[in-house]
């Protein structure tokens, strides 16, 4: 049996590039798999979310895990905080983590240039802390997002050294996982880049059908094709990478065809991808709300999880920490 491990960062609700990267495929993955889902809140701490949000996002993000079709007694899923183990993990691998690499890595450089009054030691040391949630449960796949290759590619890195370091064979290295696929990358819906939770170009799991509609009829295009078989531009290319992803395949091809002989109208696909949506969304933006007004169970699943997670990373820390050399009296 193979240990997958997926985690969100706790900075507000899921949107489709948060579905489709790291929950949807992986739903089924739970009944062969040992498998954890984590909400990551220590590292939504890089941009210092107040008191409020930051418990209020958490919950958020464990509930629409929920709607999104986590079931709790087949998988563990659980806050990341509530597992002071990676805390530890994280110190340890610090210590075999060096400057330059964390430099160079394209989301601190990112950070560097978007941030600058805020570049605390969290962001650069975020990948550290990716590897530590990783590898205390020395998990095997890790369904991510393109956008997280290059983390996941140091996580690899960071088991490999300790196991050079104490000549020893403990760590996996942790693969990105996509059923052998590659990794996804949704675009936004403002022409260019990913979707994300702060670009104000996302769709979200809790989006209403006319916010959708709304959002959708906003997207940026062009003028349209005017020779025939042209490569669309690239905001033209999202929509017809979400159409792909969202709609049916005839659907696709029949938007496609058009483009190629110089036919599309943009409102009339841009419809049709917002009812598709709206087809994929409501069923989970109801479950989130029935979700939402059980406090019980959120609690109930939350305190299961911790334990549970708690259970695994101990067992790999007290390893590590053998291998390591640290003995009591
Ligand atoms: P985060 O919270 O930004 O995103 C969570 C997951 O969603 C994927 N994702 C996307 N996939 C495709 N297209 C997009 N537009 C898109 N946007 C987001 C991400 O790739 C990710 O899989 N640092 C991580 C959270 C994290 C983590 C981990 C993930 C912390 N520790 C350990 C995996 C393993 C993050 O900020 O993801």
């Amino acid at each position: 049996m193979k240990t997958v491990l997926s985690g969100i960062r706790s900075t507000g609700n899921l949107h489709l590039g948060n579905y489709f990267g790291a929950v949807k495929n992986f739903v089924k993955m739970q009944h062969q798999n040992k498998c954890y889902f984590f909400i990551a809140d220590y590292h939504s701490l890089t941009t210092h979310p107040t008191p409020q949000n930051l418990h209020k996002n958490v919950r958020q993000v464990l509930v629409e895990y929920l709607a999104a079709g986590l079931d709790p007694e087949l998988a563990t899923l659980y806050v990341q905080s509530d597992v002071p183990e990676i805390s530890e993990l994280y110190l340890l691998l610090n210590m075999n983590a060096y400057l330059g690499e964390l430099e160079r890595t394209t989301s601190f450089k990112d950070k560097a240039r978007k941030q600058p009054d805020n570049l605390n030691a969290g962001l650069l040391t975020y990948p550290v802390l990716m590897a530590a949630d990783i590898l205390i449960h020395n998990s095997h796949y890790v369904p991510v997002g393109k956008d997280q290759e290059q983390h996941l590619e140091m996580a690899r890195k960071f088991a490999r050294r300790f196991n050079n370091m104490y000549k020893c064979n403990f760590f996996n290295e942790p693969e990105p996982y996509n059923f052998g696929e590659a990794l996804i990358k949704i675009p936004g819906l403002d022409g260019t880049g990913k979707m994300g939770k702060s670009e104000g170009n996302g769709i979200f799991l809790i989006d209403e059908d006319k916010t959708i509609r709304k959002k959708l009829m906003r997207a940026v295009t062009d003028q349209g094709p005017t020779t025939p078989n042209s490569t669309p531009p690239e905001p033209v290319e999202n929509l017809f990478k979400i159409m792909k992803i969202v709609s049916d395949e005839i659907t696709y091809k029949f938007f496609k065809e058009q483009y190629a002989n110089c036919s599309i109208r943009y409102g009339d696909m841009k419809k049709q991808l917002a009812e598709d949506l709206i087809k994929l969304i409501t069923p989970l933006r109801e479950n989130i709300y029935r979700i939402n007004s059980d406090n019980d169970y959120i609690r109930k699943v939350a305190s299961i999880g911790a334990e549970r997670a708690r259970e695994s990373a101990g067992k790999t820390l007290k390893e590590v920490r053998k291998i390591m050399g640290f003995k009591s009296f």
